[in-house]
């Protein structure tokens, strides 16, 4: 009898010591599934060193696949916008969703004529990627971005960014 209920013991534990492995590997397996795969996390994000950008250039950037103007103003007669403009200790940047807030054509930078103009429907934005002439709605948009150190990181949101967005409320990014 005794023999019988230690078997019985052996069996109930080992069953449940498998079952419990199994259900460990299971819920690992399933992690692996639902989490979003690294590619898809990289895309996620762009890092951009703003610190490489001298003054006066004007670079685009990809993030999520739309374009993204960074253009650096200072020591520059470029017009300055303290709701705008991004700053990193001295230096100004206007960083902005390169896609037109009309009916989303990528506006061209005339540096000659200080400002932004789509070619679809001739809508006009100034250095501060505010809308001045034409059919565009708005401003082009910010979008959410946390500087650390001299990078900014496209897709996250830091302080200088949320308070930005904030006056900006037509923002849509
Ligand atoms: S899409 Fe730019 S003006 Fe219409």
């Amino acid at each position: 009898m005794a023999i019988e209920k230690s078997r019985r013991d052996f069996l109930g534990l080992a069953f449940g010591s498998v079952a419990a492995v199994g259900g460990v590997l299971a819920l690992g397996a399933m992690k692996a599934t639902w989490d979003p795969m690294p590619s898809v996390m990289a895309a996620g994000f762009t890092t951009v060193d703003l610190s490489k950008i001298k003054p006066g250039e004007f670079k685009t950037f990809v993030w999520r696949g739309k374009p993204i103007f960074v253009f650096r103003k200072d020591h520059t007669d470029f017009k300055k916008c303290d709701n705008r403009d991004t700053k990193l200790g001295e230096k100004d940047f206007l960083v902005v969703i390169g896609l037109c807030t009309h009916l989303g054509c990528i506006p061209d930078w005339f540096p000659d004529k200080k400002k932004f103009i789509c070619a679809c429907h001739g809508g006009e934005y100034d250095a501060c990627a505010i809308n001045t002439f034409g059919p565009p709605p708005r401003p082009l948009d910010i979008p959410p971005y946390k500087i650390t150190g001299t990078k900014m990181v496209l897709g996250e949101q830091g302080p200088q960014n949320k308070a930005l967005i904030a006056k900006n409320p037509t923002n849509k990014a």
